[in-house]
């Protein structure tokens, strides 16, 4: 068994910015990423089905990927939340009730139509873990800063190569 001496864990405790119990608005956020992942999901799902024309054989299956994508992150930051003790949403009421992703009736768009909202979703997602970042360095938790920094990274690469097919900068 290692043995630690008292004083230095005092020492570390004192280099702790904020008490574990607390961190009140990374859990906010992250609970909010919770909600608005899922909802991103059943949306892009919705797009892989719903897409048509011209693109599909290339954006269809790239559908999938991005669900996959957002799947892991959403597993990732349910569970922080809940090492940290919170509670993440986990019904489809829940999810719909606190995302501030508006859902659609499913219609056939053509590719470009498709791919706006897909980028639209990810602008919100990239916007979101920005706040993360912010919450999550103002309150001191650096895990949670490292979970939300790997998926803007993630999305904003995403961001980048969508508005790109779509003849746009990347607007970040
Ligand atoms: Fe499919």
């Amino acid at each position: 068994m290692v043995q630690i001496k008292k004083e230095a864990v005092k020492d570390v405790a004192t280099l702790t910015k904020a008490a574990p119990i607390a961190l009140a608005e990374t859990k906010a956020v992250l609970n909010q990423a919770v909600a608005d992942l899922y909802v991103a999901h059943v949306a892009f799902h919705q797009v892989h089905w719903y897409m048509r024309g011209r693109g599909f054989l290339v954006w269809h299956p790239k559908m999938d990927e991005y669900k996959d994508a957002l799947d892991a992150h959403l597993d990732e930051i349910s569970e922080r939340l809940i090492t940290l003790g919170g509670n993440p949403y986990s019904t489809l009421t829940e999810f719909l009730e606190h995302s501030e992703i508006e859902e659609e009736a499913g219609e056939y768009r053509n590719v470009e139509e498709s791919l706006e909202r897909v980028l639209a979703i990810f602008r919100y997602l990239s916007e979101l873990f920005q706040k993360g970042l912010d919450v999550t360095d103002e309150e001191g938790d650096d895990v949670t800063n490292g979970i939300f920094a790997d998926a803007k990274t993630e999305t904003d690469k995403t961001i980048w190569m969508i508005a790109a097919e779509l003849g746009q900068a990347p607007g970040l």
